[in-house]
């Protein structure tokens, strides 16, 4: 419902940005077109290019480059998708066989890294300075949260700190920057442009806390992808950390060897574990707090236009079934 509200309220813009993801995919390596029309063409939310709409808007930005900027993080964003399913060897993406699946692990990672460069050149075109180091930050430090996860596969001592830094690198580093390069273009203040930021990071921390609540209770049709991709690779996320500190020492040996052994056979044994000790609400919870946080900073923001909307993202963030 949310999502439908806020593609109608972006229906020009967001038709714009698609405009420049069509254009700027072209290849002249058949291959390549293949891949990345495949993959864009699948859907996912768009939510990423929307906060660069929101956040321009925000700041009364007057010109087209949000569109481009738009499409930029949207191509990150799919780039990581690409490498994603690789390393994590998931089969369904969009409700469709993953890229991996369909064209190989070699084809996924390259036009990964074709994405990845079209999009500098494109944010080289905008020709702002601040615009290519929030972005050169960002991919940075997203490939370092992918390692440090792969570094934390199959160990059931990794802490909530060290899984919130992992979830902060990988996925919330993507959403401060889509809201900075908005503020950047609608030329924000420092301190505005500062708290676009935090309400990014936070919001995008929530956001991947609840995927990871997802990947334990979510209906299939509804996100598109499978459930236990997690377990399957031994990542040790939030709902398991909480599970083996609140469960008995029987319910935490069990989820730790599940880690240990990437045994995605006891998905249902751990998935009891992880309801009986109330895990996913916990997680759930915590998503609710990074929304308020969120909130919390937004609210610091003059009265921009559209700021409702990015008050119920916070909201969708926490509380969404896909
Ligand atoms: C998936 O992001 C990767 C995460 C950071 C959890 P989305 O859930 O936004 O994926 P799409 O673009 O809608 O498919
Ligand atoms: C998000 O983590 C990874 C990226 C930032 C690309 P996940 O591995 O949980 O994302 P999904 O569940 O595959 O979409
Ligand atoms: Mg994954
Ligand atoms: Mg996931």
């Amino acid at each position: 419902m949310f999502l439908d509200n806020l593609k109608q309220l972006l229906t020009a813009d967001m038709a714009a940005v698609d405009q420049v993801i069509r254009t700027r995919l072209h290849s002249e390596v058949l291959l390549v077109n293949q891949v990345s029309e495949y993959i864009i063409n699948s859907g996912g939310k768009r939510l990423r290019p929307a906060l660069v709409v929101l956040a321009a808007d925000a700041f009364a930005y007057q010109g087209t480059q949000h569109h481009n900027l738009a499409a930029v993080v949207e191509f990150i964003h799919t780039a990581t998708l690409l490498h994603d399913d690789v390393v994590d060897e998931s089969a369904l993406r969009r409700g469709r066989a993953t890229a991996s699946a369909l064209f190989g692990n070699a084809a996924s990672v390259l036009v990964g890294d074709f994405l990845y460069s079209r999009a500098f050149q494109m944010m080289v075109e905008v020709g702002d300075m601040r615009v290519l180091d929030t972005m050169a930050e960002a991919t940075n430090i997203i490939a370092e949260g992918e390692v440090l996860q792969l570094l934390n596969c199959h160990d059931a001592d990794v802490d909530v700190t060290n899984y919130m830094r992992v979830i902060h690198c990988k996925t919330a580093k993507l959403f401060e920057a889509a809201m900075r390069l908005g503020a950047i273009l609608g030329k924000a203040s420092a301190a505005d442009e500062a708290a676009a930021a935090k309400y990014g990071i936070h919001l995008g921390t929530a956001f991947q806390l609840i995927d990871d609540v997802l990947d334990y209770s979510a209906d299939e049709q509804q996100t598109g992808k499978h459930l236990g991709d997690d377990l399957a690779e031994g990542k040790p996320t939030l709902p398991l950390i909480y599970a083996m500190q609140h469960g008995s020492a029987t319910q935490a040996a069990v989820v730790r060897n599940a880690i240990e052994q990437g045994d995605v056979t006891k998905f249902s044994e751990v998935l009891n574990i992880i309801r009986t000790t109330g895990a996913l609400e916990f997680t759930r919870q915590q998503a609710l707090q990074e929304a308020d946080l969120a909130c919390a900073a937004l609210a610091a923001l003059p009265g921009t236009q559209h700021k409702q909307c990015l008050f119920d993202l916070a909201q969708f963030a926490a509380t969404r079934q896909y």
